[in-house]
């Protein structure tokens, strides 16, 4: 994991601020209700970052119920208390993906959003998600195919370096197309598997794509020989054609409800 994104200061803001544009409001939407949550449900976020979610589904299971998140990250889990210090059915604590600091059975709900690309064993991670839901519980699973980003560019080389090299920046390439063999590896039921495209046609602070940018520029300058100007150039080329309205920008997550 030594090359991979580091969620420092400047990437954690990006997030944040990403993860509050219309099209993550509306995908986080669409997981809780994948989530078919009810009153009273313990449920798990495994890699909850921000907070966002865990604080959507705290609205959708009342006083009684509760939701833990659970983040590698310490400063992760600092801003997730922030942001949820309201909230008294939530609660966070620090641990990882791959050895879950829980019971097994623990949780009737489930879900992991956007985290698997960065744990060092797909496998090994669902076998964990598998083992703290309690029989009969639901599952949700958001990952993004990292693969196809449809991306316009001023200097379409310029674009692919800047791509590529952002490729590195998680530790499992192409996570959807490998889900369906390690939930059924972990003894979960596979129920729907559904496309959450984002597709932006303009480039500003509203959208997610370019929060995105502004991470995928930081990450890459230094590696493959991509330097600090050639990181400015693709982002001055992504600005110039939204001022020509030429701007385009799209790309698939996968949305996996499982049941134990
Ligand atoms: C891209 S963010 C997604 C945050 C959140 N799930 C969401 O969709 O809003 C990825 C998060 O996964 C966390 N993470 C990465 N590897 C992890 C692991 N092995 N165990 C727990 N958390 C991990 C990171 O610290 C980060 O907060």
């Amino acid at each position: 994991m030594a090359d991979s994104l580091e969620f420092s200061d400047e990437v954690n803001h990006a997030l944040k601020m990403a993860y509050q544009t219309p099209d993550i409001v509306s995908a986080r939407a669409k997981v809780v209700t994948a989530l078919k949550l009810h009153e009273g449900q313990h449920v798990l976020d495994i890699g909850s970052g921000p907070g966002l979610l865990a604080r959507d589904i705290s609205q959708n299971i009342g006083a009684s119920g509760s939701v833990t998140g659970v983040d590698m990250a310490g400063n992760m889990i600092d801003s997730a208390r922030k942001l949820c210090d309201q909230n008294e059915n939530v609660t966070f604590e620090q641990g990882d993906a791959m050895s879950l600091p829980f019971a097994d059975n623990s949780f009737d709900a489930v879900v992991s959003t956007q985290v698997y690309e960065y744990v060092p064993d797909l496998n090994i991670a669902l076998a964990e998600f598998a083992r703290v839901l309690r029989l009969g519980g639901r599952g949700v699973i958001v990952d993004t195919d990292w693969a196809f980003p449809y991306w316009n560019a001023v200097d379409g080389d310029c674009r692919d370096s800047m791509i590529n090299a952002w490729k590195g920046h998680c530790a499992q390439e192409s996570v959807p197309m490998r889900l369906t063999a390690s939930i059924k590896s972990a003894g979960l039921q596979l129920n729907t598997v559904e496309a959450l495209p984002i597709m932006n046609t303009q480039y500003n602070e509203n959208n997610f794509s370019y929060w995105l940018s502004k991470i995928i520029a930081s990450f890459a300058k230094g590696r493959d020989g991509l330097t600090q100007s050639d990181s400015e150039a693709w982002l001055a080329g992504l600005d110039s054609l939204e001022k020509k309205g030429e701007y385009f920008f799209c790309i698939n997550r996968y949305l996996f409800e499982v049941t134990k």
